[in-house]
């Protein structure tokens, strides 16, 4: 794992934009894979203005999104889909139909896992999937204790999730308490991960991820196997990380990001 620290969320936020802007200048027709949550609003401003000023460029790019929620149909104020329509979609040049969510009202959410495996198959995997982490260290909503070699299935949401995301809703009574989730394993076969973490609040949990065992209890520690993971942070997540000046040492030092510094 790399981490790159910066000074505020919102430099994180414009450093995470740009790693994604780079790779997609790079190969048009990348597969992205895309994470939803308030950590993520910046990221996906940032790749609106860079479309509106530099001319980026979606309209050969492919996505799949990590998850969404079980029971509430796409144009629910609070689904995933309505989420990425209204941030990032419906402002840049990207053909819907090459957008892809799980859908989580289908009949069959068993064959809908299955089927989105395939689709995502199909599509030559993900080639850089963009990542934020719950409390609870979850990845998509890969909750404590979820298989490190899990695929895309049915999870029940934990308590905690459900009172981190419930003040989103209007009613937070209607949080659905399942999702449908790429898997830990599923998130591990993309090429590349890029994973966004901001304030105080992810301090504990991205140490944990990033320095402690890895361990179904939290998720995201399953990233340290991955061979091309990237983790961004600002100064306030990565607070409690025993080795940040070694990652500070690093972004200064290794020519690959010299672009970015
Ligand atoms: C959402 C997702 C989740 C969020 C995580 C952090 O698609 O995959 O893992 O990234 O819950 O959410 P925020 O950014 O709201 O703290």
């Amino acid at each position: 794992m790399e981490v790159l620290i910066q000074p505020t969320p919102e430099a994180a936020a414009r450093l995470t934009a740009r790693i994604m802007a780079d790779a997609l200048r790079a190969d048009p027709q990348i597969v992205l894979g895309l994470a939803t949550g308030r950590t993520m609003e910046p990221v996906y401003r940032e790749l609106v203005r860079m479309h509106h000023e530099e001319g980026l460029d979606f309209s050969l790019c492919r996505t799949f999104n990590l998850d969404e929620y079980v029971g509430l149909p796409s144009d629910h104020p609070q689904s995933y889909r309505r989420y990425m329509n209204e941030n990032l979609f419906n402002h840049v040049n990207i053909d819907l139909r090459n957008t892809h969510l799980p859908d989580g009202m289908a009949q069959d959410l068993e064959a809908e896992c299955a089927a989105y495996e395939a689709a995502i198959e199909r599509a030559g995997g993900v080639d850089l999937l963009l990542l934020g982490i719950g409390r609870v260290g979850h990845i998509g909503f890969n909750e404590p204790l979820s298989p490190l070699l899990s695929r895309t299935r049915v999870t029940v949401l934990s308590p905690a999730t459900i009172e981190q995301n419930a003040p989103l809703f209007p009613d937070p009574s209607q949080m659905p308490r399942r999702a449908l989730t790429m898997g830990v394993g599923t998130i591990l076969d993309s090429r590349r991960c890029l994973l966004l973490a901001t304030g105080e609040e992810k301090a504990e949990i991205i140490a944990k991820a990033v320095e402690g065992p890895i361990t179904s209890m939290v998720s995201a520690s399953a990233l340290q196997l991955h061979p091309q993971c990237v983790v961004v942070t600002d100064e306030a997540a990565a607070s409690r990380l025993q080795g940040k000046d070694y990652c500070r040492w690093i972004f200064e030092n290794d020519p690959k990001w010299e672009p970015y510094r």
